[in-house]
């Protein structure tokens, strides 16, 4: 399978405080790669690094081929790469259909009714509620808009940060379905963080385990699953320990 995604021995430093210290990690194109790993660890700045913010501060990430390492964060988007950041921020004061035109910014507009209409159709309580302010939807609706601000901008890698966390059980689960559907049908790649580990290594493809910044493991999905450390660490128990 060829590399969509290609990092090598990135760092990535706050001030003094090394997040990430030499991480190496491929996304196949296609691919559902999920990133686990304890509080801490460095899983959102390893997203956020991606996207140019903060800046590595060695090592490369290479998309597609070409080195976007220090490219700026817009032409990182253009390029086809979208975040759903952690913690679902969306425009809180815009409404549901503001909030889509935003994430479809660097999109080609002849495809905007078209997108539209599939995040729809993913997640139908949008549709219903697309006049509504973003701020006044629920947890979970919130959560839904996110990602599909990040589909508006028709990515090829798709980075979502945690898309279950605070969710109930039933809307966790659809959120899980709507991310295999948008991986299966529309050939989106995904590079997943997920505190629920169980059902991450469920769906991912490979998975990469991240402990104070650096990976530890990485296999395939079952293998991680089937993994007693991992077990131990990030599913029996739910414990997320210490980093
Ligand atoms: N803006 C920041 N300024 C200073 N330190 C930061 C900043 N953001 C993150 N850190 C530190 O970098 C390290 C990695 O944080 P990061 O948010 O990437 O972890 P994480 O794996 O996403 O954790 P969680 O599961 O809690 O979301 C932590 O020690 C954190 O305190
Ligand atoms: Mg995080």
């Amino acid at each position: 399978m060829s590399a969509l995604l290609k990092i090598s021995g990135l760092r990535a430093a706050y001030g003094q405080i090394e997040a990430l210290k030499g991480v190496d990690l491929t996304v196949g194109a296609g691919e559902i790669v999920a990133l686990i790993g304890a509080n801490g660890a460095g899983k959102s700045t390893l997203l956020m690094t991606i996207c140019g913010r903060p800046r590595a501060a060695a090592g490369t990430i290479v998309f597609d081929g070409r080195d976007i390492t220090n490219l700026q964060t817009f032409a990182i988007v253009r390029f086809g790469i979208s975040q759903a950041p952690e913690g679902r921020r969306i425009f809180p004061r815009m409404t549901v259909l503001e909030n889509l035109q935003i994430g479809a910014t660097t999109a080609a507009p002849e495809r905007f009714d078209r997108d539209r209409a599939r995040v729809f159709e993913l997640f139908p309580i949008l549709g219903e509620r697309r006049h509504q302010r973003g701020g006044t939807l629920s947890g979970g609706e919130q959560q839904m808009l996110a990602i599909g601000r990040a589909l508006m901008s028709q990515p090829r890698l798709l980075l979502l940060d945690e898309p279950s966390l605070g969710l109930a059980p039933l809307v966790a689960k659809q959120i899980f379905g709507v991310i295999r559907a948008i991986n299966a049908e529309e050939k989106i790649t995904v590079l997943l963080v997920e505190q629920n580990a169980h059902h991450a290594l469920r769906m991912a493809h490979r998975a990469y385990v991240l402990q104070t910044g650096s990976i530890v493991l990485s296999g395939t999905g079952a293998e991680l699953l089937a993994n007693e450390e991992v077990r131990a660490a990030y599913i029996e128990g739910g414990a997320r320990g210490a980093a």
